[in-house]
């Protein structure tokens, strides 16, 4: 298995997926239900939306979530993890309805609890300041756990290709070189920044493998932020990625919303798998994998559920006709030449019936005689043509030939089972005042709607966003005199994107 992001009902995917393939399953679910993830926009949206679309009460979400972690458990090799992250909320009942159930009491190995530092006073009780991550493992005997860690736990296990270092007031991170640009990426170990100096003693309890994590949560201005309202911090899910996991192990989040899991994985030499249902979640999550890409040697794939018409439109001919048979159920030709109008075969009932492919518009009659032509060289009189669309003549020549000679040859459009959209047109309306550039995409078209914009301010070979997620298509920018690129890519509601390169030249 590469690795993977895929969109949709993380239920339905886990059932494709082979049992016994995963070493480490992190899962932060929603408190509502994915058929109404747009809520996650608004941060109040978790809390109000978990009264609205549970309205069965708990029970219903507890029934929605156990049939998942059965799912999850069954992916889990031998010696594998479960971390569940959940808070007061549903806690209690997670522990007792799903995990001890499925995963068994003796497995469980941890309660972990995450204290944050979050601003919000309460009058009436004292204030929430923890969540909840359950650790089962899925065995009693055997598992992973590089417990003797320190600090969020990645001095010990630190990549290969990562060098531990300090800084001149003690700070310590670990770097990594990019080869190509010679760039130096940094990541502090110390993302601990507690408020209260009563905690500072407390602190020194995270660099013991102990269950509890004082780690805050990402605040609007973190530098991490990407602007996904329930984003977990980086270096929570470095410290369960790096106890219980080893390089090259495979790593999934299946509720993988902003992604942060799957960019520590990367970070962290693991292979990995990102569900989500959500559009956004899939393709901010490419975006953050994108922004770091000279550090990543291994490729990743992307499954959305459409196709954009142009892209298939403009692929080369031989191509599109094993793409379209393949899609169609049926078996393309291996050979690319002399199919004598024969590019493949669907067997339906032990009976074969020919197909041939048509990269265009409007197929017209001649396209059927030969067709006809080709089958009767193949002693057959079944068949299927495959083309964008259909012209008169080619239909009522169709029909002429069942009824005198009882053809029995169907014409198909390819949107009748490839799902087709056309990604959006991007246009982008620029104006500056002296250095400060205001870039306007609100004139985008997309036939679907637009899910999210993300700019990169200095395009060079790879896009590599300055802005993740912006929701409005409106960015502002400030420039040193000098010549730019500045890349604008919209995401459509199908995660369709396309991207519009903008030149522009800074005088002052
Ligand atoms: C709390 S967020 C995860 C945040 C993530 N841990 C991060 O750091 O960004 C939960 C995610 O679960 C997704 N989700 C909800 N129901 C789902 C389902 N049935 N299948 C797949 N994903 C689902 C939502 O779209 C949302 O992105």
């Amino acid at each position: 298995m590469c690795n993977q992001l895929i969109l949709g009902d993380n239920l339905e995917i886990m059932k494709t997926l082979p049992s016994e393939s995963i070493d480490l399953i992190y899962i932060d679910p929603p408190f509502f239900s994915n058929r109404n993830y747009a809520v996650i926009w608004g941060d109040k949206g978790e809390i109000r939306s978990f009264k609205d679309i549970w309205s069965g009460g708990i029970e219903t979400y507890i029934n929605w979530l156990y049939e998942r972690v059965e799912e999850i458990h069954r992916l889990l090799k031998p010696t594998g993890s479960f971390y569940l992250h959940c808070d007061w909320h549903a806690n209690a009942y997670i522990r007792v309805h799903i995990l001890d159930k499925i995963f068994g009491e003796k497995n469980f190995r941890n309660e972990i609890i995450w204290i944050y530092d979050t601003a919000g006073r309460t009058k009436k009780n004292f204030n929430r300041k923890h969540d909840n991550i359950f650790w089962y493992s899925k065995n009693s005997k055997k598992w992973t756990f590089n417990g003797n860690v320190k600090g969020v736990g990645i001095e010990r296990k630190a990549s290969n290709h990562m060098r531990l270092g300090e800084d001149k007031n003690g700070r310590k991170f670990y770097e990594k070189t990019d080869k190509n640009t010679g760039k130096v990426y940094r990541w502090y170990l110390d993302k601990f920044k507690i408020r209260n100096d009563c905690w500072k003693d407390i602190k020194a309890m995270n660099s013991e493998p102990a269950d509890i994590i004082f780690l805050n949560a990402l605040n609007r201005g973190a530098k991490e932020r990407i602007g996904y309202p329930t984003q977990k911090p980086e270096a929570l899910l470095e410290r369960i990625i790096l106890v219980s996991s080893d390089e090259n192990d495979t790593v999934a989040d299946f509720f993988v919303g902003g992604g942060t899991t799957i960019i520590v994985a990367e970070r962290l030499n693991r292979n990995w798998i990102g569900v989500d249902s959500s559009v956004a979640a899939i393709k901010v999550t490419e975006n953050r994998l994108y922004k770091e890409k000279n550090l990543f040697q291994r490729p990743f794939s992307v499954k959305i559920h459409k196709y954009d018409f142009d892209n298939l439109n403009n692929m080369n001919a031989f191509e599109f006709e094993h793409f379209a048979i393949e899609q169609f159920g049926g078996i393309p030709n291996k050979k690319q030449r002399s199919d004598l109008g024969i590019d493949g075969i669907k067997i339906i009932d032990n009976e074969k019936f020919y197909i041939q492919v048509k990269q265009s518009k409007k197929i017209g009659r001649n396209v059927v005689d030969n067709f006809k032509s080709a089958i009767d060289r193949k002693k057959s009189k079944n068949g299927f043509i495959l083309a964008w669309s259909f012209g008169r003549g080619a239909i009522s020549e169709i029909a002429r030939l069942k009824r005198e000679d009882n053809y029995n040859i169907q014409l198909i459009e390819i949107k009748t089972f490839i799902p087709i959209s056309k990604k959006p047109k991007i246009d982008v309306n620029i104006e500056n005042q002296g250095n400060t550039f205001k870039f306007d995409a609100a004139k985008t078209e997309s036939e679907i709607g637009i899910e999210f914009f993300s700019w990169d301010f200095d395009f060079k070979d790879d896009f590599k966003p300055d802005i993740l997620l912006d929701k409005t298509g409106f960015a502002e920018k400030k420039f040193k005199k000098g010549k730019y690129k500045v890349a604008c890519k919209c995401v459509d509601l199908d995660g369709l994107d396309n991207i519009e390169i903008i030149d522009i030249n800074v005088n002052s």
